[in-house]
């Protein structure tokens, strides 16, 4: 049966490109190998599990209401969204058009209408639930501070008055490098009150990648912090601030607002205030700025496969929509529950899932300002005990890592609050998967295995939990109104089951990106270059089983997913290229336990070979990307090399170089090599 499971399996690899899940794969059969014990339920991957009787019968969308949403999509698919938003959206005004297709691939959703996103998150649940809790937030060191939807309001118009007084308004960027914790909320919603295009950059980039996406959004305005306590530590964000902005970089910044979350920090006399300062003392009403659905609501940098981020720019009127709906559908949301996503504010996750579309639905969430492994490894555990979390949505990343810490940990707290798990950001393996249901969930709780992206601003492929059983592995079905095929490199649909194929999307929705920001050009040429204006090219691989559900394989470019985190291979290499000592890199992924995948990178340095190692290069190398990019970006090893594969016409093999990474047998032809003996000193 082994063999025959393995059989089965390995239809799922036979794209290039799909080196990550066939890594996961490998270490799957490793794993079975070595525990046989557990080989009867890895064996069952494609076991399905319905939701029990109790959850069909309270779920917000059953299968019956899912089936009509559908039939509505698939009957008008515009006239599908439009109901959507003018049910869940609060307009000024309504809009004329829903979509406006006369400038594709450049799409326009709700054209006419007028809204603001932080009236729909705030200011329209004031009537009804102004005293209910809205975010519950618990600290490093374990402190609990509650806003109320009443307290939020006051606190975003008083900084949204706050920014007006800076001369901040609608269209100004202004980027935001603060700590996990209600102030990047209240920050965010600031801004989209008052027109302002928020782009927010996560704490762990460095200052250099910080001033890059401050340089390319134009900021006159940013939002930080003095420094942040994280895992017990300190750690610094304004000290990077002024790094990016000094020696002239950074001209069209005018003011820092610097939130003073712990000891303070040196202050610039002209350009820095204290929001302490500032924000407490303004009026606590602050008059909306009703703008364009199409208005951009933020920039978010994300990786792609050359070495410059791009700023995705998302619209106000149709990503809030996604956001907002894709909530009750996936997550089931019902009036009482707790919703706790554990993604930072600086991706997407924590956009969407943590400052927008709790707020919009008028949820009770928890935000959580540390490391799920301090004090200890039960944090999470604990949290979710101690704030009667209902829907829990994290990274498989955190899953696998809190897995190996046993099942003790969970089991000492009360976890019957839960009700329904989530994962994102990558492939979950079953191992993982199983232990999430069964030590987690208590074998009750569905799982929705939800795959989206910067660019798509909300969930796109995800089970309707009350709707359909579910599989561990497989993100199963488009969610209503999301288009998606997978297709050949000629774009033919792949209709041979298990065959992978690359992700399309083949109609437009709402919250997809508006452009890239400044560069219309690198938007339809990323997006849709390859198969024309109306198919949207996602970057992942992914194929259909027997039932029609789909399974995502991986990227297909150049971009890593360590930890669930977006980077490109390029942008580390020109890191590396950028230090003195280094001829020539090459970066690749290969697989890691906990990160999904970790960072490899071979270099061919100037001078000496054997100085280079003697002298501890690789290690400096290693600190010296952290340093250029953020400790995220931080490669797990750096190999030194006199030379890099290429081919006859000189590119960089980098197939090969996955390969050798994951310690794979060699099914390549190498006698193309121009120098063979470098094989053994890419091996390490
Ligand atoms: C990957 C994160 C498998 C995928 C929301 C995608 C996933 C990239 C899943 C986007 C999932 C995201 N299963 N892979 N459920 N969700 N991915 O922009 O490769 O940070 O293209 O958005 O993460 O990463 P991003």
């Amino acid at each position: 049966p082994l063999l025959d499971y393995y059989g089965a399996q390995s239809k799922l690899f036979t794209m290039p490109g799909v080196g990550h899940v066939l890594t996961i794969f490998n270490q799957l059969c490793a794993e079975l190998d070595a525990r046989k014990h557990d080989i009867q339920s890895v064996m069952h991957e494609t076991r399905r599990f319905a939701p029990s009787e109790a959850f069909v019968v309270a779920a917000a969308v059953d299968a019956e209401r899912l089936q009509a949403l559908h039939r509505h999509a698939a009957e008008d698919h515009v006239g599908f969204w439009a109901a959507q938003a003018r049910t869940h959206l609060t307009w000024q005004r309504m809009f004329d058009h829903a979509l406006d297709d006369s400038r594709a691939p450049h799409y326009q959703w709700f054209s006419g209408g007028l809204i603001n996103a932080s009236y729909n998150c705030l200011d329209r649940h004031l009537d009804t639930r102004g005293e209910q809790v809205a975010i519950t937030f618990e600290t490093d060191d374990a402190q609990v501070i509650r806003y109320t939807y009443a307290e939020l309001h006051r606190q975003v118009c008083q900084l949204g008055n706050a920014l007006r007084s800076l001369g901040i308004g609608k269209g100004d960027r202004v980027v935001l490098y603060l700590p996990m914790g209600p102030q990047a909320v209240i920050a965010m919603q600031a801004c989209a009150r008052i027109g302002a295009v928020h782009s927010a950059v996560f704490g762990g980039f460095s200052a250099d990648s910080l001033k890059d996406r401050i340089e390319d959004a134009g900021a006159r305005l940013v939002i930080t912090a003095d420094a942040a306590p994280r895992g017990g530590k300190r750690v610094d964000l304004k000290g990077a601030v002024d790094k990016a902005l000094s020696n002239g970089g950074c001209a069209s910044v005018e003011r820092v607002l610097v939130y003073q979350r712990m000891d303070g920090c040196p202050m610039h006399p002209q350009r820095d205030l204290r929001w302490q300062d500032l924000v407490p003392s303004q009026p606590t009403h602050c008059e909306p700025e009703w703008v364009d659905a199409g208005h951009p609501l933020f920039l978010l940098y994300t990786s792609g496969s050359t070495g410059k981020p791009k700023g995705v720019q998302h619209s106000t009127g149709g990503y809030l929509l996604g956001a907002t709906v894709t909530m009750q559908w996936v997550f089931d949301l019902k009036p009482g529950d707790v919703f706790w996503c554990t993604a930072d504010v600086g991706w997407i996750t924590g956009h969407s899932y943590v400052a927008y579309g709790p707020l919009a639905n008028g949820i009770e969430q928890v935000m959580f300002e540390g490391v799920p492994t301090y004090p200890d490894g039960e944090r999470f555990w604990r949290m979710i005990a101690a704030h009667k979390v209902s829907i829990f949505y994290t990274a498989p990343t955190a899953i696998r890592a809190l897995m190996r810490l046993g099942d003790e940990l969970p089991a000492r707290h009360d976890l019957s609050s839960l009700r329904l798990l989530g994962t994102v950001g990558e492939p979950i393996n079953p191992e993982a998967w199983l232990w999430y249901h069964r030590v987690i969930g208590g074998g009750r709780c569905p799982i929705v295995d939800t795959w989206w992206q910067t660019e798509t601003g909300a969930m796109m492929i995800a089970p309707v939990p009350g709707a359909m059983p579910i599989k561990p592995g497989s993100c199963t079905r488009p969610l209503p109104g999301i288009c998606i095929d997978i297709v050949d490199e000629d774009g033919v649909p792949v209709t041979q089951i298990g065959r992978g194929g690359l992700l399309v999307v083949t109609k437009p929705w709402p919250s997809m990106l508006s452009t890239i920001w400044g560069n219309d050009a690198r938007y339809a040429e990323t997006y849709f270059g390859r198969f024309g204006n109306s198919v949207y090219v996602a970057g992942d691989g992914a194929q259909r089983d027997e039932d029609g559900d789909v399974w995502i394989l991986g990227r297909i470019d150049d971009v890593l997913n360590v930890s669930g985190h977006r980077l490109g291979t390029m942008e580390v290499e020109s890191a590396l290229a950028a230090h003195p000592r280094v001829a020539e890199a090459a970066v690749v992924g290969r697989p890691h336990d906990i990160k999904g995948e970790a960072i490899l990178a071979f270099v061919v340095v100037r001078g000496e070979r054997e100085h280079a190692i003697a002298s501890g290069l690789q290690r400096e190398l290693c600190g010296w990307v952290a340093e250029q990019l953020g400790a995220i970006a931080r490669p797990d090893e750096v190999r030194l090399v006199d030379g890099l594969p290429k081919t006859r016409s000189g590119k960089i093999m980098r197939r090969l170089l996955r390969s050798i990474g994951a310690g794979q047998h060699l099914t390549q032809d190498t006698s193309t090599l121009e120098n063979p003996a470098i094989l053994d000193q890419l091996r390490g």
